[in-house]
């Protein structure tokens, strides 16, 4: 199969994935192979990079020659990504445009301050850019200017969310956030008996809600009876592990009880949130953070959106404004964050041109529908499912009553080429020794896999989990032991190699966005 071709097969939309920025955005139709640029590519045939400095090669040869020694694992790793079955829930892989803006010249330029407020000069373009990425963040939320305000400097969601704290909650003040073991972010407040793990836990109070441990579903109630008690200043609705849709609604009224603000980090759900194909937090939240690389399969970066305008009225009938917009836009530059990145502020740009596109709200719908037959394929080969289902991008495995854990589920499937990480479930008691798997079908329907493929998918990861008992039975219950006979025994071994190479060649029938090799 030629690139072209296999481009094609992308979900439905080659354009946004493999279009040329500058085609994409003009010419969308176009397809173009691309290829390392020559060496004076950008410079008009001038000619003087090669002759005028003694870093010309340096400056100016392509990484394959400057560094084959990187570049060579560049590409291992690439080759890993094509053979793979990249099922990391939070992983996605991006489009060509965002990976033209991430390497180009934007990166090279200082802008702190916000635009036409710039500590640095040279910023027309920078500006430019900036305002559209915010103006394209509104639209793919449909905001309203008026009501919403967005910073699109954060360098990631972890930045992103410890700056709302740091704008809105005073030094050890009160925050509530899902339980990480629970499905919660680490940024919401991880603490353990001996230790603050999460900077949040170290310079807030945080204090957990919790799922119900035969449910697994978010025990609204308790967290409204712990709220009252508790009174934090912010309550966070987001999850990194949870398969279902949040109670906005219900966690507003809490937030209302308490007078705390509601934060909903839609870090993991904004595709499918921009796609309007499941609950937007917008509706009631006073902010809202994400990261832009996960479903939303733009840069590795961070968003946070604010309101402005009226907050509440007080008995006398006098209107309390929002005073969001600065104490956020301040806590990411100056009080934590240093020069904006202006390659992936450009990436968000393009990415929420295509989170606007119906392709885009194609593909999300399909995302569901994959995690919805993966989860469907395993329950009916004996596995169980936190929650019962998914209504969004993942599922967590609960792989207890097949005889494994979550350390040696995650450990054959990586040796079958298959991605993903292990979990805690519901009721486990450990955090260390976590009974469940997190699956996601993001960047795999990414490289157009659909419902069949998932079954096949299915095929897979159920043969890697049967190999895995049938190891535990020769290595007996200890993840060492486990790891010991995958290493050293022959036939294990062989049987593994099998596998691997069944997903192997079927991962690798998929096309790959991105560049060519690496
Ligand atoms: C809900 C949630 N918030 C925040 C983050 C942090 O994002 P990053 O890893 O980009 O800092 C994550 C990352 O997985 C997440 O799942």
């Amino acid at each position: 199969m030629n690139i072209t071709s296999l481009r094609n097969g992308f979900y439905g939309f080659s354009q946004i994935l493999n279009g040329n920025i500058v085609k994409s955005l003009l010419r969308p139709k176009l397809i173009v192979q691309r290829k390392w640029y020559p060496i004076n590519y950008y410079n008009n045939n001038r000619n003087f990079t090669l002759s005028s400095t003694m870093n010309s090669k340096i400056m100016n040869g392509n990484l394959c020659d400057t560094d084959p020694e990187l570049y060579k694992i560049i590409k291992n790793e690439k080759h890993r990504q094509q053979h793979g079955l990249e099922m990391i829930a939070s992983e996605n892989f991006t489009s060509i445009p965002v990976l033209q803006c991430l390497s180009s010249c934007l990166h090279n330029k200082y802008s702190e301050g916000m635009p036409n407020q710039r500590y640095y000069g040279g910023n027309e373009y920078i500006d430019e850019i900036e305002i559209l990425a915010q103006k394209r963040s509104l639209e793919a939320y449909r905001l309203k200017s008026d009501e919403w305000g967005v910073n699109v400097q954060p360098y990631s969601g972890s930045p992103a969310n410890f700056a709302v704290y740091t704008g809105i909650v005073e030094p050890h003040g009160r925050i509530m956030g899902l339980d990480l073991p629970d499905g919660g972010h680490l940024t919401h407040g991880f603490f353990t008996p001996t230790k603050k793990i999460s900077a949040t836990s170290m310079f807030f109070e945080s204090m957990p809600y919790k799922v119900d441990p035969k449910t697994g579903l978010i025990d609204y109630e308790k967290l409204a009876e712990t709220a009252r008690l508790f009174k934090p200043r912010l309550i966070i609705a987001g999850i990194s592990c949870y398969s279902r849709c949040l109670d906005y609604k219900k966690f507003r009224e809490v937030a209302d009880e308490n007078g705390a603000y509601l934060l909903g980090d839609m870090a993991h759900i904004s595709g499918l949130v921009a796609a309007g194909v499941i609950p937007s937090p917008f509706e009631y939240c006073d902010i809202v953070t994400t990261t832009t690389h996960k479903t939303l399969r733009g840069p590795r970066a961070g968003v946070i959106f604010f309101r402005k305008g009226v907050r509440s009225v007080n008995a006398k009938g006098e209107k309390i404004m929002y005073d969001l917009e600065n104490r956020i836009n301040q806590a990411v530059f100056p009080g934590l964050q240093g020069g904006p990145h202006n390659h992936a502020i450009a990436g968000i740009a393009t990415a929420m041109k295509q989170a606007m596109m119906p392709e885009f709200k194609e593909y999300q719908l399909q995302v569901i529908k994959n995690a919805q037959r993966l989860c469907e394929g395993l329950k009916s080969r004996g596995y169980q499912i936190a929650t019962g289902g998914t209504d969004v991008h993942l599922i967590l495995v609960d792989v207890r009553n097949v005889g494994l854990n979550g350390a040696k589920a995650e450990r054959i499937l990586e040796l079958c080429s298959i991605a993903c990480n292990k979990n805690t479930v519901p009721g486990d008691k450990s955090a260390l020794n976590p009974s469940g798997i997190r699956l996601g079908t993001p960047a795999l329907t990414t490289r157009g896999l659909k419902e069949t493929d998932f079954d096949q998918v299915v095929d897979n990861i159920d043969k890697a989990l049967k190999l895995a008992q049938e190891i535990t039975k020769i290595a007996g219950p200890k993840l060492v032991d486990f790891n010991r006979v995958l290493e050293e025994n022959a036939e294990v071994r062989s049987k593994v190699q099998n596998l691997k190479e069944g997903v192997e060649k079927f991962s690798g029938s998929f096309p790959l966005p991105g560049y060519e090799d690496f």
